[in-house]
């Protein structure tokens, strides 16, 4: 089968590719290499793949792609994705996110592409006290412009989806993470400050709640959904471990053997969502899928990879823009 995979240079993009050429999937990369994209990341299997450096707003260069390469299927991961950038300007991520999804859309329109899975975000729900959990027909009520531009994006599959008949899938991954994240997420930012013992910045008391996924396991959840998955539907991907920011924080500094002194309250992110939780029973129930790493794994690994990877974390940070 020969995939389209559009952000295939982003954080859980080139994990997907990876794991898809393992698979034998044959695969284009269609990524305008945006701050947050590297072909660094697809170094390991950078001989295996075509790579286009093109923007998917850019309708011009994505038909010839589609005319060149005749894509079977379109997996769209590329996006504008920091809610803070999206809070500073939200213009790149309606260009991203919002246009940029109507023109593939539109190019699958003359195209006999046969699934274009749309990667949304557990965002877009909105947010949830301590208690409840969204299922699939939750509905939307996202509060960042981010999380508007990804809803948006899935009004715009839904409506190609009905009034065109593009076979579109939309999946709503959990916060995911793992080696190869930008610098500018929790995560990373936290090894990065607390390895230089500068201070750690949380945001207001730390006790928001987010869902963590590690990316080998979003990536592998989205190819069942490829793979079995069904036009017009919808498909969270939690994987249930439920963190409060404060406890991911604490635990970082626990493995780097760094005191929690080094934790520093700041000012709460403007319209913070407190809580997202995904009922992801349809994923185990229709394709027996489920997360194969526990946080605790997939934390410490995690750190050990950025303390492994220091230079290219670095290099991140100091080419900012
Ligand atoms: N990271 C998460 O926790 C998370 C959770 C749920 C959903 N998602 C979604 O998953 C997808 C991937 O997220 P990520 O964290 O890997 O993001 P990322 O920022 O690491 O990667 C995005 C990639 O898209 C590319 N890109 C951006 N705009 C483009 C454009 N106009 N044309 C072509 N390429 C463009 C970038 O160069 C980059 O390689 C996004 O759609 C995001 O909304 C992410």
């Amino acid at each position: 089968m020969k995939l389209l995979v559009t952000g295939g240079a982003g954080f859980i993009g080139s994990e997907f590719v990876r794991q898809g050429v393992r698979k034998g999937y044959a695969i284009t990369v269609l990524d305008k290499l945006s701050y947050a994209g590297d072909r660094e990341r697809l170094r390991e299997v950078d001989q295996d793949i075509v790579f286009s450096g093109a923007d998917i707003a850019d309708r011009r260069s994505v038909e010839d792609l589609f005319r060149k390469t005749k894509p079977d299927a379109v997996v769209h991961w590329a996006a504008e994705s920091h809610v803070d950038r999206s809070i500073q300007d939200a213009s790149p991520f309606i260009e991203a996110n919002v246009r940029g999804t109507q023109v593939l859309l539109d190019v699958c329109r003359i195209s006999q592409v046969k699934k274009f899975i749309n990667v949304s975000t557990d965002e877009v729900y909105g947010d949830l006290g301590e208690e409840g959990q969204f299922s699939e027909s939750t509905p939307l009520n996202p509060s960042s412009p981010y999380s508007v531009s990804k809803a948006s994006a899935d009004m715009l599959g839904r409506a190609y989806q009905r009034t065109y008949g593009i076979p579109v899938l939309t999946v709503r991954p959990s916060n995911n993470y793992g080696p190869w994240q930008y610098p500018e997420k929790l995560i990373p930012v936290v090894v990065l400050k607390a390895v230089n013992n500068e201070k750690v910045p949380v945001y207001a008391r730390g006790e928001n709640v987010r869902e963590w996924l590690h990316v080998s396991d979003c990536a592998s959840a989205v190819f069942n959904i490829l793979e079995k998955g069904k036009a017009g539907e919808v498909y969270n991907i939690g994987s249930g471990q439920e963190k409060r920011n404060i406890e991911v924080v604490k635990t970082i500094l626990r493995i780097l053997g760094k005191p929690e002194k080094l934790i520093a309250f700041v000012e709460d992110r403007p319209g913070h969502d407190f809580r997202y939780s995904l009922n992801s029973n349809r994923m185990r129930t229709e394709f027996g899928w489920a997360p194969g790493v526990t946080f605790e794994q997939g934390i410490e690994h995690t750190v050990k990879w950025y303390l492994e990877h220091m230079e290219w974390t670095l290099s991140k940070m100091q080419s900012k823009h």
